[in-house]
């Protein structure tokens, strides 16, 4: 199991710190997600890449019933451990492989930070989350804004490409650049309804964090998050 993409050993480590305060992560893609999520009292939830467990923590502080994480990095499952201790059940798991260690209709709300463009099996997983989601349950996705990844890398807005983007002064973020149409075009295709998308602005609380990416939020956008509905139910 190599979970190419996942963010090991010093990158985790790394990472794990940065996204607990950061102004992106912190303060403009966990309030987005956190207002999509709603009500979450009781419900069982999947995380799929983890991270760190900062969005599991707030969950489980909502009133979340369970949070069951899958990451593929030790490094990461590590500080989650540390974060969340027995309050959720954390695997290591590759995304590009079948959630095999999963039932079928076992999840009331599914989530996916920021991890799902990093993949190659992202129908897989789609077809996996039919399965393991129950019908109508959401479905929360955060992912980067296409428009950013057209400002950053250029060329056709319509490319996609696996791209490197740098992360610190030693790491570079391994993912998929792909134009808004694909994004929304594979949930669709997999059945899932779009129930709302937003394009997250930082929050004024985190200000003072990084006020220059604070304002930049303000212009351009940096991430996408969507709220989509699992087939085959009402709510
Ligand atoms: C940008 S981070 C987001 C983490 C967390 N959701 C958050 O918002 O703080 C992407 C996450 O996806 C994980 N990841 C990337 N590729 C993966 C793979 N193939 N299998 C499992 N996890 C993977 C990384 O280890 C990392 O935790």
């Amino acid at each position: 199991m190599s979970a190419g993409t996942a963010y090991h050993g010093d990158m985790g480590e790394h990472f794990a710190a940065a996204s607990a305060k950061s102004l992106y992560h912190a303060h403009t893609d966990r309030p987005a997600l956190r207002e999509l999520a709603g009500d979450v009292t009781g419900a069982r939830v999947l995380e799929l890449g983890c991270g760190a467990g900062h969005f599991a923590a707030e969950l489980l502080e909502r009133g979340a019933g369970q949070v069951v994480g899958l990451d593929g990095s030790e490094s990461l499952l590590r500080a989650a451990r540390a974060q969340l201790g027995a309050r959720a059940v954390l695997h290591r798991h590759d995304l590009e492989d079948p959630l095999t260690l999963l039932e079928d209709r076992s999840f009331d709300l599914g989530v996916m930070a920021l991890a799902y463009n990093h993949l190659d099996a992202r129908e897989q997983l789609l077809a996996e989350l039919r399965r393991v989601l129950r019908p109508g349950a959401a479905l929360l996705v955060s992912t980067t804004h296409p428009t950013a990844d057209w400002t950053y890398f250029g060329g056709s807005y319509f490319t996609e490409e696996r791209v490197k983007l740098p992360f610190g002064d030693a790491f570079a973020l391994d993912y998929w650049r792909m134009p808004l149409e694909t994004f929304l075009g594979e949930f669709l295709g997999a059945g899932f309804v779009l129930e709302k998308l937003v394009e997250p602005r930082a929050r004024e609380e985190g200000r003072p964090v990084d006020p220059v990416r604070h304002d930049k939020t303000h212009r351009q956008p940096v991430f996408l998050a969507a709220r989509f509905r699992a087939p085959g139910g009402t709510s």
